[in-house]
Parts: C-alpha cells; sequence; structure tokens
C-alpha cells in the first residue's frame, strides 16, 4: 500500500493558486456506459472518469458482451446490445471498490436471463447488498450471496421480471437506480417512490436516451419515478461535467490555506448532488460560480474559491443526501472554522467504502482535534485557523479513497506533515490527484 505525505503551506511557504479541472462525474461515467451498453447503436463519451471504479463497470459490461472502446483520442466509443440483449457472462465481474458499479450492475442483471457472479475487493465484500436484492427479488430474479447478503453474489436474472412500485427504505440513488434499471426489460411501468430525493442522474439520462419517464410527488412530498419498460434506447454524445466530489478536495484546501485563490472548471451543479457548496458558503466561504451552462441536463459552472475565515454551522441534516459523499472532506475543513460544525443525519456513512464517521473521528482525534462521534454523525470542534497534525501519525485510508484525499488536504493547511497509508485507493475516483494538487501548489508526494 502507499504512502503519501501532505507538506503544510506553512513550511512550504506557499499558498494555492491556479485553475485546475476536475476529472468526470465518476456517478454519470458509470450511467454512460451502462446506458450506452442497452441503446441501439454507437454512443460516444467525453471526459469518461477513467477512474479503477468506472473500468471495473466497462469491464463488467464487456463480458455481458457490449462493445466498448477508448479511442486515441480520449472519447470513449459503445457499441450498445438493446435493452434484454446481455449476454452471460463466462467469468467472474470483479467491480473491485464500486458500490455504484455493483449495484446498478446487480439491477441490470435481475431483468436478464443469464446467470452472473459480482464480486469486490475487501471493502466492497463487507457492504450491505441485501437493499438491492430485496426489491429485485420482488422483481423475479434469485440471489445466493455470502453471509450477511455480501458479495460474492450469483444473481439468476429473469427475462419475465415484473414491473414493481417500491419505496425506498434510505434515501439512495443506487437502490433507486438499480430497481429502475431493471425495470428497463419488464413489461409496464416500474415506480421508485423516495420519501427524500436523492442525486437523479439516472433518470435524467433515462429520459436522455429516449425511455419514457414520469416524475411526481406524492400527498406526503415524496417522489414518485415512473418509468415505462422495454424502450428502444438511442445512443447518444454524452460530455461528462467534472466531479463535484472531485471538486471538493481542491476547494476544501484552497479555503484552509490563507491566501489561496483557485479555479476549478466545468463543476456539475447538480442541486442533488452540490449542497456542500451552500454548506461552505453558510460558513462564509467565499465561493462564486462563473460562466453558468447546462449539459445533458446538469447544470455546470466555473467555481472560483478565495481563502478566508470559515466559522462552524449546524448542518441542516435533510441536505444529506445532497452531499453525502462531501461530508469526510467536510469533517476535515471543519477543524479550521472558528467554533463547532454539528453533522447529523449522516448514519448512512457508516456503509461506505469505510464507516466514514468512524474514520474521520479516529483520524482527526489521532491528529489532536477535538471531535465526538454520534450514532449518526460527528461534531468537529475548530481551531479557527491552521489545524494541529501530531508528528508521527500514521492516517490509514481504510479503503476509501475519500478519507485518504480529505486528509491529505488537511495536511495542506496544518501545522505539521500529515502522512496517509493506502492512497493507491485514490485512483477508484481521482487519478491523478496528487499532481493536479502539485500544480496548485499544494505538496503532495511520496515520503523522501
Ligand atoms: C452514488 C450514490 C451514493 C453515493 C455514491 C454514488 C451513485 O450512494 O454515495 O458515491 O452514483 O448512485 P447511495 O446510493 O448508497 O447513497
Amino acid at each position: 500500500m502507499s504512502i503519501l505525505v501532505a507538506h503544510p503551506a506553512a513550511t512550504t511557504a506557499s499558498r494555492l493558486n491556479g485553475t485546475i479541472a476536475v476529472p468526470g462525474d465518476k456517478s454519470i461515467s458509470h450511467r454512460s456506459l451502462i446506458l450506452g451498453a442497452l441503446a441501439v447503436g454507437e454512443s460516444t463519451v467525453h471526459g469518461l472518469l477513467e477512474g479503477a471504479d468506472v473500468l471495473a463497470t466497462a469491464q463488467a459490461l464487456r463480458a455481458y458482451g457490449a462493445d466498448i472502446r477508448r479511442g486515441d483520442d480520449g472519447v470513449w466509443r459503445i457499441f450498445g446490445l438493446g435493452v434484454g440483449g446481455l449476454m452471460a457472462p463466462s467469468n467472474v465481474l470483479d467491480l473491485g471498490n464500486s458500490g455504484t458499479g455493483a449495484r446498478l450492475l446487480l439491477g441490470l442483471a435481475a431483468s436478464h436471463g443469464v446467470t452472473s457472479i459480482f464480486t469486490g475487493d475487501a471493502s466492497l465484500r463487507l457492504r450491505p447488498m441485501e437493499r438491492v436484492m430485496t426489491p429485485l427479488q420482488q422483481m423475479g430474479a434469485k440471489f445466493q450471496a455470502a453471509e450477511g447478503g455480501r458479495l460474492p453474489i450469483t444473481v439468476m436474472g429473469t427475462n419475465g421480471a415484473l414491473p414493481i412500485e417500491y419505496r425506498l427504505p434510505v434515501a439512495s440513488a443506487q437502490i433507486k437506480s438499480a430497481v429502475l434499471l431493471a425495470g428497463l426489460n419488464a413489461p409496464g411501468q416500474t415506480t421508485v417512490i423516495e420519501p427524500r430525493p436523492s442525486r437523479d442522474h439516472t433518470e435524467n439520462m433515462l429520459r436522455h436516451f429516449g425511455a419514457e419517464v414520469s416524475i411526481g410527488e406524492d400527498d406526503d412530498g415524496a417522489r414518485r419515478i415512473t418509468l415505462t419498460g422495454r424502450p428502444e434506447l438511442q445512443p447518444q454524445n454524452i460530455h461528462v461535467p467534472g466531479d463535484p466530489s472531485s471538486a471538493a478536495f481542491p476547494i476544501a484546501a484552497a479555503l484552509m490555506v490563507p491566501g489561496s485563490e483557485i479555479t476549478v472548471t466545468g463543476v456539475g451543479l447538480n442541486p442533488l448532488r452540490a449542497a456542500l457548496f451552500d454548506t461552505l458558503r453558510d460558513m462564509g466561504a467565499q465561493i462564486t460560480e462563473r460562466n453558468r451552462r447546462a449539459d445533458l441536463g446538469e447544470p455546470i459552472a466555473d467555481l472560483v474559491v478565495r481563502a478566508g475565515p470559515l466559522k462552524g454551522i449546524e448542518v441542516p441534516p435533510e441536505r444529506a443526501p445532497a452531499m453525502i459523499d462531501e461530508y469526510p472532506v467536510l469533517a476535515a475543513l471543519a477543524a479550521f472554522a472558528q467554533g463547532p460544525t454539528v453533522m447529523r443525519g449522516i448514519a448512512e456513512l457508516r456503509v461506505k467504502e469505510s464507516d466514514r464517521i468512524a474514520a474521520m473521528v479516529k483520524g482527526l482525534s489521532t491528529l489532536g482535534v477535538r471531535v465526538e462521534e454520534l450514532p449518526d454523525g460527528m461534531v468537529v470542534h475548530g481551531h479557527n485557523g491552521p489545524a494541529p497534525a501530531n508528528p508521527g501519525v500514521l492516517i490509514d485510508s481504510e479503503m476509501d479513497h475519500r478519507i485518504a484525499m480529505s486528509f491529505l488536504v488537511y495536511g495542506l493547511g496544518a501545522r505539521n506533515p500529515v502522512r496517509v497509508d493506502g492512497c493507491d485507493i485514490i485512483e477508484t475516483s481521482f487519478p491523478g490527484f496528487a499532481d493536479l494538487m502539485q500544480t496548485l501548489g499544494g505538496r503532495i508526494e511520496a515520503p523522501a
């Protein structure tokens, strides 16, 4: 496992400065490949995230018979099979670290009459899969899972899937997407009811590819998404926006290091994804948007970020689904703010690539920050300026890319260098992370 060290700007005498673009959105990249593989004809994808998670999804789709190639020009071409056209994979599908890849593809496999075996790395094999198997069983698929409803899982899909109406027990775009993707090859209408809205890339993109999707609201305010099955999906040319979840790292770093000013271009700002930026503004951060535009029905803008004092806040729990992946880096940044930052309603963080509440609480407290762990969240007490970094500490990434990056950006602003072990995992979502931070003046490198 690889160690990286982040050197504080105070010792390198450099603030962060410059303009960067972050890699393509992970959620949209997975969905581009999946829907491209189900369209009839050739789709192209510009700016696909070439991280290990998305490449694992591409590999699995190839195993189902889709022809997916990366051109020398960096453009990906997908020759789709049509809804219902998946073939039986001849080998086990290894989704690596990717919960999104595993759960979305389980949905797809459930309504095709093929048998597939899914596995993943040690982190993914600990994550709950019951949440997707339950609705997919109702649709007619059969599963054999390891103990606790975990991977490895054999899924015996059915060509005769039943359309269902399913109310999500937790706000989760992965469960919603698994059901909708299964519903693509079911006759009639498949409905997902979301008491609290989660990212809507799947329904946006399904529409874009020509599926009939209607979105309404129930009397209790829940969102009702209905898909008409067995559409003929039309191939598309997709431009993937920059991932707001990746942009969060250089942005947090710029807010930690006094005197910094950076621009991140082409950041996706879907309102169901971008609530971190509202939270940061509530804390006093100066973040301005330039060149607001839209592509694929997704709002995009360049974000200009200037360092300045931050104050701790109570993050509204109802925002959680729209910034669910950003709590680790927010917790790191909160250590630099004035006063406590209270984060609640985020028990879902315990079943991400790691238990992100436990991982942040443990890492921050070993570095010297006062943190309280709550069953459904945490409270970080800020230092109103450079946060402590007890010398000699080695933070463990816990096979979680966002834990690794959160502590590395923390190190750029902290009083001493921060060392993080297991940084290979950053490749899953943000290839070139350390180099990109270097171009801004942030020293993140292998130990001497
Ligand atoms: C994702 C949904 C979220 C998020 C994950 C990506 C997606 O997970 O944490 O990184 O692309 O649908 P949940 O659906 O489990 O909340």
